[in-house]
């Protein structure tokens, strides 16, 4: 481990405490080793990046509910593992193991830019400088205009209905708002079905930042763990039987992170159910569009198809076309779209206009096709799934027909430990523990296939070399017993 004090920033005692999140509401009940796991987690999924000064322990224990002794203890447990450095003076840091949990001397990092498969989201469609740039001679127009549209540009809008009717479901642009994101059409759906202390089912495995958003609102999520094969149907009636939650966050179409769909029937089923109970069923639609193998207009039909009263659509063009326009939308009965836009109000008035404006004007022009998108990232998949069969035999998993990530079984419960060793190979990777409600999940990897194919076969390689290493390593990985933070 170097001791050469790194220049990362500082993080304070508030902050810190803010992403321990639902440790810290449990915190009384655990010991130093959970809080040692909890912050671990922070390391492993890049919240606490190497370099991170932490605060004092004295601030620390101002800030969390623990005792300053456990502070301390979890603290020199961390460094037992080489993820805390501290000096004398110069306080303590976030620092990558090495020696401490094995090193593999003949894989040296290329460069110094690091392989991120924690993140599933692909780089811009070409398209989309071109559309800027066509939009700027509509500019003068919207520039002399007060620029705030709560539900959405009405151009936008009428794109989005318009694909909804292309896939089969019937929908005016009354029914959509225009969100900053599919995280943000979550954060404001939670806001309008639940308050403290309600309960939410939720997939499990299950997207992490929605698990993430859920606990933000002090919502309780209720998890129906996933089959091999897709969903629990008579296990969701049976948590909406028995804990009654408010509403039920689902993501049915190419599932993140298991890739799963639920077929047309499945959906029938799922509607019955969830009428039986009354729940609304929040929908996320966000990859839908990417079909891998087949055309999006093809597949099982929107679930709101079989539930108009009860499912609210959130969809984004995060993952189409680009994370970074921040464009999502919700599609809901005009009624809810009321309500959610009268809750909006107090939290954001709209979302940007140019990017909406841009949106537009690819969803409407005559030539536009995420066919070339799609083509890409099933060549990606495969070549990903091709190197993983090659370089980590001992892998599991089944080609998914859609989105963006391969959800792999491992040989051993390491999956923590591989995310960590990962980092000395230059890839970043979020174990598994972070797409479970309640961390779990140490025998899963998610693996995205946005990057390019050279990328992906020398991603495939770098993970061969460090599932060999921490097999060798007698791979006995500390369970993670403490929830995601
Ligand atoms: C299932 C799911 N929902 C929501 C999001 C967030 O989307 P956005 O960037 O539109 O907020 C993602 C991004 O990875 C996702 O995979």
């Amino acid at each position: 481990m170097s001791m050469d004090i790194p220049p990362g920033g500082r993080i304070s005692g508030f902050r810190l405490a803010r992403l321990l999140g639902e440790w810290r509401r449990r915190g009384a009940r655990q010991g130093s080793s959970d809080l040692a796991a909890a912050i671990r987690l922070l390391v492993l999924d890049g919240r606490l990046p190497a370099g991170t000064r932490l605060p004092a322990e004295r601030e620390m224990a101002d800030a969390l509910p623990v005792s300053r002794t456990m502070i301390t203890a979890a603290l020199d447990q961390l460094r037992t593992e080489g993820l805390v450095s501290s000096r004398r003076g110069a306080g303590s840091w976030i620092s990558l193991p090495s020696g401490s949990l094995g090193t593999i001397p003949d894989t040296p990092l290329v460069g110094t830019s690091m392989l991120d498969l924690a993140r599933a989201a692909p780089p811009a469609l070409p398209g989309l400088l071109d559309a800027y740039d066509a939009v700027r001679s509509r500019l003068p127009a919207e520039l002399a205009e007060h620029g705030y549209y709560e539900h959405g540009l009405p151009a936008l809008r009428a794109e989005v209905a318009r694909r909804f009717e292309q896939r089969g479901l019937p929908t005016s642009p009354d029914q959509i708002v225009i969100t900053s994101g599919a995280q943000h059409a979550l954060a404001l759906t939670l806001r309008l079905f639940t308050g403290p202390g309600d309960r939410v089912l939720v997939e499990q495995p299950s997207y992490p930042n929605a698990l993430d958003a859920i606990k933000a609102v002090s919502a309780i999520p209720v998890p129906v763990g996933m089959t091999s094969t897709g969903w629990d149907l008579p296990g969701v009636a049976a948590a909406l039987r028995q804990a009654a939650p408010r509403m039920a966050y689902l993501v049915v179409d190419f599932h993140n992170p298991t890739g799963h769909r639920l077929s047309a029937q499945g959906r029938e089923e799922l509607a019955d159910i969830a009428r039986r109970a009354r729940t609304p069923l929040v929908v996320d639609e966000t990859v839908v569009e990417l079909d891998l193998d087949g055309d999006p207009l093809d597949g099982p039909p929107p679930m709101a198809s079989f539930a108009e009263d009860l499912v609210v659509t959130t969809g984004s063009a995060s993952k189409s076309h680009w994370g970074g326009l921040r464009i999502g939308w919700i599609r809901a009965s005009t009624e809810v779209v009321h309500r959610l836009v009268s809750s909006r109000t107090a939290l954001d008035l709209g979302s940007a206009v140019i990017d909406q404006m841009v949106l537009a004007e690819l969803m409407s022009s005559p030539s536009y096709t995420l066919q070339p998108r799609r083509d890409l990232l099933a060549v990606q998949r495969d070549v990903l799934l091709a190197g993983l069969r090659e370089h980590c035999p001992g892998w599991r998993f089944s080609r998914p027909a859609g989105g963006l990530s391969v959800w792999c079984e491992l040989d051993a419960p390491v999956s923590t430990r591989i995310a960590v060793m990962a980092q000395n190979h230059g890839i970043r990777l979020a174990p598994g523990s972070r797409f479970g409600a309640h961390g779990g999940f140490e025998r899963s990897l998610r693996l995205p296939y946005v990057l390019p194919v050279e990328v992906l076969r020398e991603a495939a390689r770098r993970l061969g070399v460090v599932a060999a290493s921490v097999a060798g390593a007698g791979a006995a990985a500390e369970p993670m017993s403490v929830p995601v933070a």
